[in-house]
């Protein structure tokens, strides 16, 4: 059949290294499974900043809109903090979610037996925790306007706008329900109702949207409530659905349980084009350009794009499988360190996952 056409992104920091293992991985899982990949590359971020003056370049938006998936790394450092809105990295990366209208970000987020000892928590608080953040990606206050800078009482200002529509609120929660259908039917919709007019908003909508889903258990919470029960209690949620900023927030929190934002992969989802497919962490400029970053949230990225967005579920499950053995067998790297196992850098851990793929699969 005809090869699947992705483009790939590797951006800024450690992207271009954990890129390097996702691709090669990628093509060793596809060829297993009868299943071939054209990976077209372009530029994001700060490289694109500095290659074209622009963070998101038009050609880039023109090979995503062309693809069958978008396979994102990150983007960001410190070389462009302090440049003007429009031109920094973190600019580029909500244009590209916002110009695919890839509204539903997933973030999974499940615990690994093997690394529950990787976590700043205690194993009892995180055996069995098994859950997915649904966070809308393209609004809220993110994108909402008026923003800016301003003077007031004579001192300077800043100030953005979180707002939500009926419509926006609707297709995401119709996105979580039916997520929640798929896994135990719970879900928590987590807004600050207590006090802001556009979590009343959500609050509402998603209680309408419930009304369709008689089978889902619809509970709502406030965010300061949920982060933490998050840490209490991680065992107690199954599908959250949330906005987009408290989303980013729970979404790291929800990284800790499973050792380290090293391990968390997300797919971002459109109804009418290619999702784009992308770790939950950043750059890491901190470890850049050292051979110290963990692949494994890309390659699990990887195979959320084969699931959700190429439709080849058998290529998922090997990668998610060859993640797990490699876990199994012993080797970490720095993020997910632990007594009595062998720390390996970035290419190692490829090296790892590339013969775990090779190893003869139980029937
Ligand atoms: P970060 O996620 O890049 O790093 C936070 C910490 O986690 C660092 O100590 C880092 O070394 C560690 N870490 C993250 N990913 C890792 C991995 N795969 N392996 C090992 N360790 C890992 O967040 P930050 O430091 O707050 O932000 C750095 C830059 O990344 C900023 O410019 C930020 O805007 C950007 N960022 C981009 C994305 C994205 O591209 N989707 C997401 C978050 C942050
Ligand atoms: C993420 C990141 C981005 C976000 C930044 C880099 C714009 O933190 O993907 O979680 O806030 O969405
Ligand atoms: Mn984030």
């Amino acid at each position: 059949c005809a090869a699947h056409r992705v483009t790939v992104l590797p951006g800024d920091g450690i992207g271009p290294e954990i890129t390097a293992v996702a691709l090669s991985v990628l093509e060793a899982a596809g060829q297993a499974e009868g299943e071939t990949f054209t990976f077209t590359e372009a530029l994001i971020g700060g490289a694109a900043y500095d290659a074209t003056g622009d963070p998101y370049p038009d050609a880039t938006y023109r090979a995503c809109a062309d693809s069958d998936a978008v396979l994102l790394a990150a983007i960001g450092g410190y070389k462009w903090d302090s440049l003007p809105s429009a031109s920094k990295p973190e600019t580029g990366l909500l244009r590209l979610r916002s110009s695919l209208n890839a509204f539903a970000n997933l973030r999974p987020a499940k615990v690994i037996p093997d690394l529950a000892d990787a976590s700043s928590l205690k194993r009892e608080v995180l055996e069995g925790v098994d859950l997915l953040i649904v966070r809308e990606l393209v609004g809220g206050i993110y994108f909402g306007q008026p923003r800016g800078f301003g003077e007031r009482d004579g001192e300077k200002v800043g100030f953005s706008t979180d707002i939500y529509s009926e419509s926006e609120v609707e297709r995401i929660a119709h996105v979580a329900f039916k997520a929640a259908r798929t896994r135990s039917r719970r879900l928590t919709s987590v807004d600050k109702a207590n006090v802001l007019e556009v979590s009343q908003l959500w609050r509402e909508v998603v209680t309408r949207v419930g009304a369709e889903y008689p089978d889902v258990e619809l509970s709502h919470m406030y965010v300061d409530n949920a982060a933490m029960q998050l840490i209490r209690n991680p065992r107690s949620f199954d599908t959250l659905v949330t906005s987009n900023l408290f989303g980013d927030i729970l979404s790291d929190e929800a990284a800790m349980l499973t050792g380290s934002l090293g391990m968390l992969p997300s797919a971002s989802i459109s109804n009418d084009g290619p999702g784009v497919f992308e770790p939950v962490h950043g750059s890491a400029p901190d470890i850049a350009g050292q051979d110290k970053a963990n692949p494994l949230a890309m390659v699990l990225s990887a195979a959320l794009m084969c699931r959700h967005g190429l439709g080849i579920p058998a290529v998922a499950g090997r990668l998610e499988a060859a993640v797990a053995a490699v876990l199994a067998s012993g080797v970490r790297t720095g993020d997910i360190a632990q007594p009595g196992k062998q720390t390996i850098g970035c290419k190692a851990m490829g090296r790892a996952l590339l013969e775990a793929l090779a190893a003869p699969v139980a029937a």
